[in-house]
């Protein structure tokens, strides 16, 4: 097997959050979306257990989902803590995309794995998933915000007590230049060598 080293550095370099904010009017195909998905289930996954779970709204389904998101946010804010501007964020955001894909992860039945396993696993998937997404040219966000880890949520998207779900995925391409580098560390700062 061979590959372009440089390239797919490149790609891990290059690929970055676009934000919904920041995307065209131009819609994904739901073939790039399977390929996506198809990237997703070549993860690492410890026993094999291939706990990702995805739930992609399209078309009426991003309206159907905002709504739902704002309704239980305002349903179970505190009064006092109610923002308008968020219940119309959460309302209105997923419009700004092609699709939106509900990251979850599903514990097995037998609870094999340290549940840490399993969302290093889903990690992992929705990485290749952003890498080829980038190499598509494709904006990519994961977002945690708003109703992401209520137990309303869960429910909503159909998945069991003790599944979790990890983010939302906006997708959509982006307007405008690729975003600029987020800074990051050198690798001295982040391991230690153990060598002789
Ligand atoms: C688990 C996870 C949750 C995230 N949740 C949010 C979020 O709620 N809001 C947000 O603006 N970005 C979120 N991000 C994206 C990060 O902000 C982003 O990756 C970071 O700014 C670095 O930018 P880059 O992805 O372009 O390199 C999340 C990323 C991860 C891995």
């Amino acid at each position: 097997m061979r590959y372009n080293l440089s390239e797919i550095s490149q790609l891990i370099e290059d690929r970055r959050t676009v934000l919904p904010e920041q995307f065209s009017e131009r819609k994904v195909h739901r073939e790039i979306i399977e390929n996506l998905l198809n990237a997703a289930r070549w993860a690492p996954t410890h026993k094999l257990t291939q706990p990702w779970r995805f739930t992609v709204f399209m078309g009426r389904g991003l309206s159907v989902f905002g709504q739902f998101h704002a309704d239980t946010y305002k349903r179970i804010t505190d009064p006092v803590k109610f923002s308008e501007i968020k219940f119309e964020k959460l309302k209105n955001r997923p419009l700004l995309a092609s699709a939106v894909i509900a990251v979850a992860m599903h514990r097995d039945s037998e609870n094999r794995l340290p549940e840490i396993e399993e969302i290093a696993a889903v990690s992992a998937a929705v990485q290749n998933m952003s890498l080829l997404a980038a190499a598509y040219g494709l904006g990519f966000y994961w977002g945690t915000g708003g109703m992401t880890y209520t137990d309303e949520m869960r429910s909503f998207l159909g998945h069991d007590v003790g599944d979790k779900v990890l983010g939302l995925i906006y997708l959509g391409y982006p307007e405008g230049n690729w975003p600029r580098k987020t800074p990051r560390k050198p690798i001295e700062y982040f391991t230690q060598w153990v060598e002789d």
